[in-house]
């Protein structure tokens, strides 16, 4: 399929002015997904596993066969270990709160990364204070990415989570997920995978890299806001307590005592965001239509033009990793002098819609020396014309400033 048809199952897209560099945060929805959330709603709503008539129990199948789908997508051993969350932050909360502070002992250590989205560092501090364990960092070296060696001289018989992102929201650096994974278990840790930035572009599975749990979010992969996934091995989920309390996760309710459902249930308290879900499972067949192989052949073609492009601007200071084979889908840069607010407005008067701040990332911007940054992030529906009008604008927005920069 060429970009052009691409583009046009993305209504938003369809409106010219717009040229949307902001993937990174949520991608648009395609017309499939939008249709199907609107289907749900006239023909199958109803409460799932709540009712004994027929339109309830439809509603549980569509809920279910979608946790299906997912298991399918990500290649899980057990449809019962994929559990549905508001979103990656909610999915890691419940991993810090549930399996950390079950789990973690005085002087223990958790290893994260500094280029990790606050989703996966804050939870971090809360539940090392709570139980005195420690906090490690695994930092970056001149090409923003963390050495086999920083690897191994963080994680150590103390270690006994790491957390890691598979791909930078800042930087988009491809981790080196699996020898991190490996040779956290020969250590004895658990690892926890952040997909957030990955499972939009990169095929995910899960047993070949035998993560123990995996977290991502619906709306970074075209479907609806509101909808997270959390995957944890069977055997390591059975152990954990339930974080959120309430309905559908009980076996027995008595005065005082409750027993819990089985998984998955017993992490999916409440009445669950159904919508979002059909609305996944809807953008779930639309990736595997277009296919992991073409996605990554499109966007290959952007990033490397993009990184091109970019580096041709000589007042741009460009935080990416040198080997673009470890690149994924985002480029952050700041115009020397120019605050990445600043550079967004100008870019924004143009119809040109990217990120600015410190994209939910402080620690690696102190580690970077800076505040902030801009951050243009890519899919599948971007071409290299919206990258070439990402130049011009940045052309435009340097000559406006360039009288003032010291
Ligand atoms: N985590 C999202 C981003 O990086 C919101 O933009």
């Amino acid at each position: 399929m060429e970009i052009k048809e691409i583009k046009k199952d993305f209504p938003i897209l369809n409106n010219e002015k717009i040229v949307y560099l902001d993937s990174g945060a949520t991608t648009q929805k395609p017309v499939q997904v939008i249709q199907a959330v609107e289907e749900f709603y006239k023909k199958y709503n109803a409460n799932p596993h709540r009712g004994a008539y027929t339109l309830s129990m439809e509603a549980t199948e569509i809920y279910e066969n979608t946790r299906n789908k997912i298991s399918k997508f990500i290649n899980a051993r057990y449809s019962e270990e994929i559990i549905f969350s508001k979103n990656a932050t909610e999915s890691l909360n419940l991993i810090a709160y549930s399996y950390g502070m079950d789990n973690l002992k005085k002087d223990d250590e958790v290893v994260i990364s500094i280029m990790e989205h606050h989703s996966n560092l804050v939870p971090w501090q809360k539940i090392c204070k709570s139980t005195e364990s420690n906090l490690k960092y695994m930092y970056l070296n001149e090409n923003f990415e963390i050495s086999k060696e920083e690897i191994e001289k963080k994680i150590t018989d103390k270690t006994k989570i790491v957390g890691i992102t598979y791909v930078s929201n800042v930087l988009g650096t491809i981790n080196k997920v699996e020898e991190i994974i490996k040779y956290a278990h020969k250590k004895g840790a658990i690892v926890i995978l952040d997909a957030s930035q990955s499972i939009p572009h990169l095929k995910l599975d899960v047993q070949k890299l035998d993560a123990d749990f995996v977290v991502f979010s619906g709306h970074k992969m075209l479907a609806p806001f509101g909808i997270g996934i959390m995957y944890g091995k069977k055997e390591i989920l059975n152990k954990m307590s339930p974080f959120l309390m309430g309905g559908d996760m009980i076996e027995y309710v008595y005065e005082q005592e409750t027993t819990f459902a089985p998984l998955p249930n017993k992490f999916e308290a409440g009445t669950q965001n159904v919508e979002a879900v059909v609305g996944l499972g809807t953008a779930i067949d639309y990736i595997n239509n277009l296919g992991y192989d073409k996605i990554q052949e499109i966007e290959k073609e952007i990033i490397n033009y993009a990184r091109q492009e970019l580096s041709k601007l000589d007042y741009l200071t460009l935080y990416m990793p040198k080997n673009q084979e470890n690149h994924s889908s985002v480029i952050s840069f700041n115009i020397k002098g120019v605050h990445p607010h600043d550079v967004a407005s100008i870019l924004d008067s143009k119809g040109i819609c990217i990120r600015s701040g410190n994209h939910c990332a402080q620690p690696l911007m102190r580690f970077l020396g800076i505040d902030s940054t801009c951050r243009a992030s890519f899919y599948f529906y971007n071409t290299k014309e919206d990258v070439d009008k990402l130049v011009e604008g940045l052309k435009s927005a340097y000559n406006m400033f360039k009288k003032y920069i010291k």
